[in-house]
């Protein structure tokens, strides 16, 4: 039958990203959160962007409507029971995510696809824990989600052969490109994209160059839309360091280990654009600055 109906458990910067895409290309769509200022939150996130591409012109004030209309919100795990796939967009701690697909296996049908947007954490571990690990995939998508066209879709080897290609479908009717990759942490871009960013902090910290040196040279010699220190505050430094530190746990390998300055400014709290300081103050949003770094 294929999938129409969508659930996305967590409505933060993922979900919402993943719910309005979906939205956005024709799923029926219902997302969950876990209270009203959580899921209220997130919903006008999704229309404040939906918003913005009728401002712009790309979306035109009758098709933000049929949108809205299709994505339901909902603080009740129960109202997700009739999705034909659910993907999961909660934080990032395996005891939270067992725990959500464990319960979501008993009030689903049997046929019902499970996915984790996870970025780091074994696909396998809460495949097993759903209770279904045949019809359990990972959908890694990135941020922003209406945005980047990339989705890493997951087997384990546990994946039945036609469900995992009922993600990859899935992750094309979204208008993204699939591409294909086995349970091992950090999947493809992470396994890259991890040791440059950890790399860039020790190019710092041996006074190789500015912060901001740093980023002209990645953006403006290789091309990359943000350099790696405004890449580290807009995924956030806290996230990196967790990512870093469960990487460095599977592969025991030094590029994956997180330097002392990204450790020390997550104990700080500097843990970039969401707390108004990372590698740059945010004070003037609009003019971001180099954070003074005395260590
Ligand atoms: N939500 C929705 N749309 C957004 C957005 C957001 N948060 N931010 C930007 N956009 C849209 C804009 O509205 C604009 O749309 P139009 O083309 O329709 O006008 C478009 O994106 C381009 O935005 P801007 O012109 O404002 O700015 P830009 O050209 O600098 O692009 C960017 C912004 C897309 C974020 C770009 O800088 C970029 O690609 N940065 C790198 C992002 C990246 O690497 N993400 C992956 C992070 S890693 C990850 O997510 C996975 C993990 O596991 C850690």
């Amino acid at each position: 039958m294929g999938i129409a109906r969508v659930g996305v458990v967590g409505c933060g910067l993922m979900g919402s990203g993943i719910a309005q895409t979906a939205a956005q290309v024709g799923f029926e769509v219902t997302v969950r959160e876990i209270n009203e200022d959580l899921l209220q939150r997130g919903l006008d996130s999704i229309r404040r962007n939906l918003q913005r591409q009728v401002e712009k012109g790309s979306l035109s004030q009758e098709q933000l409507e049929q949108v809205w209309n299709r994505l339901r919100g909902t603080t009740r795990l129960d109202d997700l029971t009739g999705s034909d796939l659910i993907i999961e967009a909660i934080t990032e701690q395996l005891a939270a995510k067992k725990e959500l697909f464990t319960a979501l296996h008993r009030i689903c049908p049997p046929e019902t696809i499970f996915a984790s947007n996870t970025s780091s954490l074994s696909i396998t571990e809460m495949a097993v824990a759903s209770g279904r690990p045949e019809r359990f995939v990972g959908l890694h998508f990135f941020n922003p989600v209406p945005v980047m066209k990339l989705v890493e879709v997951v087997r384990t080897l546990l994946t039945d052969a036609g469900v995992y290609e009922e993600a990859v479908d899935f992750a094309r009717r979204l208008g993204k490109t699939p591409v294909r990759t086995g349970d091992r942490t950090g999947f493809i871009v992470n396994r890259l994209l991890v040791p440059y960013l950890l790399d860039a902090i020790r190019a710092l910290e041996e006074g190789v160059a500015s912060i901001e040196d740093i980023d002209h040279s990645m953006r403006l010699g290789c091309g990359y839309p943000m350099g790696p220190f405004t890449l580290l505050d807009f995924v956030g430094l806290d996230t990196t360091y967790y990512i870093a530190q469960v990487m460095f746990e599977e592969f025991r390998e030094k590029r994956f280990a997180p330097p002392p300055l990204l450790k020390r400014m997550v104990l700080a709290g500097w843990h970039g654009r969401k707390t108004g300081r990372g590698f740059y103050d945010y004070s003037d949003p609009k003019n971001p600055r180099p954070s003074p770094l005395n260590f």
